[in-house]
């Protein structure tokens, strides 16, 4: 797909360490960037962003400014917040011409294009109206790809989309990868939605919740359940399916094989006729434990004991929690990290070096340790090539989290006779390492959710011709790497509205 390899690439394409700040390659452009909802954080990194890329910046408001960019303001709060901030009253006609008063697409955009796009009515701030009913009577404003979408956790149809994804999921146990795709895009988009769907009617323009999904969402709307999914719960392939590709390291490939070779409990699985996978008797020895929901604050314990061994051998180690907990989640099945250094030399060696302590120490039941590939963007769509340990930790019950404690409690092995309680739980973490230069796209590949990074691919794909990676973005064109160095700056590449991890629940 790419024939040079990625680090003769990285060397072809100057990407400065500190950029030179243009004096403005665009006269007749000055922005003012409106710190209000935005945060002096994330306006400081786009006035970089667009200095970087030769636009002038204006830090105060003044008669120079021709383009007034603004994040989740209306126009009239945009009016009101510029005076209260110079004292002077702005005007904002239809006849007048400058400055435009802009939302932040316009300035993604020309972030994109490399120069400032022409001002469209679409680009225009709004005065305001109410958001939902906007919402409600506008669908064209609900955007095709989930990661044009802002999704928050908590959303207003899940009545709905639980019908929905139950039916994806049977689609995916029988192969059905279209179908799957199909309920998951109307699940998402009505996850999307800042109210709550009323009739099926307000499903005419939403894009993907036309046909099958259309009679299921009127079917809940107007009786409370819908019957194909009640059937398929009460389904026998269903049920045995659900149970055996919730066993770690089992996929819907070999849950089906085993289905069709009798296998209906997982007692079932101590025939010695079935031979499982060092990954899956793992799972299955620690079996209820994993279904147990790990919580955020088992997440932010297990982060800690990570954190501890890593920086026994790196004291300035990075870690991150990523995957459902850092979108908000409260709960997850998993506890997922991102290990980084600036020194990539500094990588090398230690996650292993970290299991290897912790395993000493009694606080590891299963681990994979998946070197890092050498060809990391030619990685299939399910896994990438990062050095990554797939692992089930021990960890210890109660309060216990500094290295003596540990040893003082003699945490670790639940064999011992009359013991009533338990005093470890199994956790399944991954914990993946990546070079600093690649941390941002493995950030945002970590963070998930699984359909947002299915959105996002496919939205790079198609409508930008780039392809997108938790290693990096590759231009198919021009067929170079596109450096960043935060989550923002992949978007502003992709020409895409920042979405916050909190918002990519799709
Ligand atoms: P998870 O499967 O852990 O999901 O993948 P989650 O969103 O954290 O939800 P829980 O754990 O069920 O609560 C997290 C992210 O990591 C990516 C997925 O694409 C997802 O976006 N991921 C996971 C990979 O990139 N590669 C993998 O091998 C596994
Ligand atoms: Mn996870």
């Amino acid at each position: 797909m790419f024939p040079i390899p990625l680090k003769k690439r990285k060397k072809e394409i100057p990407v400065p360490a500190h950029p030179e700040v243009s004096a403005g390659l665009f006269p007749g452009v000055s922005i003012f960037l409106v710190e209000r909802r935005m945060g002096a954080a994330r306006r400081g990194f786009l006035t970089a962003l667009a200095q970087r890329k030769g636009f002038t910046v204006a830090q105060d408001y003044s008669d120079e400014v021709t383009h007034v960019v603004s994040e989740q303001n209306s126009l009239t709060e945009v009016l009101g917040w510029i005076e209260r901030k110079t004292g002077r009253q702005v005007q904002c006609t239809g006849e007048q011409k400058s400055p435009h008063f802009l939302d932040i697409g316009w300035f993604t955009e020309s972030m994109s294009s490399g120069k400032p796009v022409p001002v469209d009515a679409r680009h225009c701030l709004q005065d305001e109206r109410t958001p939902s009913s906007t919402a409600k009577t506008d669908h064209s404003a609900v955007l095709p790809y989930a990661c044009q979408r802002r999704t928050p956790l908590i959303h207003h149809n899940s009545q709905i989309t639980d019908v929905l994804e139950i039916l994806a999921q049977a689609a995916s146990f029988q192969a059905s990868e279209v179908r799957f795709l199909g309920f998951t895009r109307a699940a998402s988009m009505l996850k999307s939605l800042p109210y709550k769907l009323q009739s099926v009617e307000e499903t005419e323009n939403l894009l993907w919740c036309g046909g099958h999904c259309k009679s299921v969402i009127q079917e809940i709307l107007e009786d409370g359940v819908c019957r194909e999914a009640e059937e398929i719960k009460a389904s026998k392939h269903y049920q045995c399916m659900k149970l055996l590709t919730s066993i770690f390291g089992v996929g819907v490939r070999t849950a089906e094989q085993w289905y069709k070779d009798g296998v209906r409990r997982l007692d079932d699985l101590k025939d010695p006729k079935f031979k499982l996978t060092a990954e899956q008797r793992a799972g299955l020895e620690h079996y209820a434990d994993l279904q147990l929901p790990v919580t955020r604050e088992e997440a932010e314990r297990m982060q800690c004991m990570i954190r501890e061994a890593l920086q026994t051998f790196v004291p300035d180690i990075q870690i991150t929690m990523t995957g459902g907990f850092r979108r908000g989640k409260q709960q997850g099945h998993d506890v997922d990290f991102l290990i980084t250094h600036p020194d990539d030399n500094a990588l090398t060696g230690v996650l292993k070096k970290a299991m290897d302590w912790m395993d000493g120490k009694g606080l590891l039941l299963y681990r994979h340790l998946k070197e890092r590939s050498h060809a990391p963007y030619k990685v299939n769509r399910n896994m990438d090539g990062h050095e990554t340990c797939y692992s089930i930790f021990a960890l210890p019950v109660g309060d216990l989290k500094s290295e003596c404690e540990l040893e003082a409690s003699g945490v670790v092995h639940r064999t011992g006779s009359g013991v009533t309680s338990p005093i470890w739980k199994a956790i399944r973490v991954d914990l993946v390492v990546t070079p600093f230069l690649e941390y941002p796209y493995a950030l945002l590949g970590w963070t998930g959710s699984k359909h947002f990074e299915r959105e996002l691919r496919r939205y790079s794909w198609q409508e930008k011709k780039m392809t997108l990676t938790s290693h990096g973005l590759f231009n198919g064109e021009k067929k170079c790497l596109i450096l960043a160095t935060s989550e923002e700056e992949i978007f502003a590449h992709l020409g895409l509205e920042y979405v916050p991890p909190s918002h990519r629940n799709a």
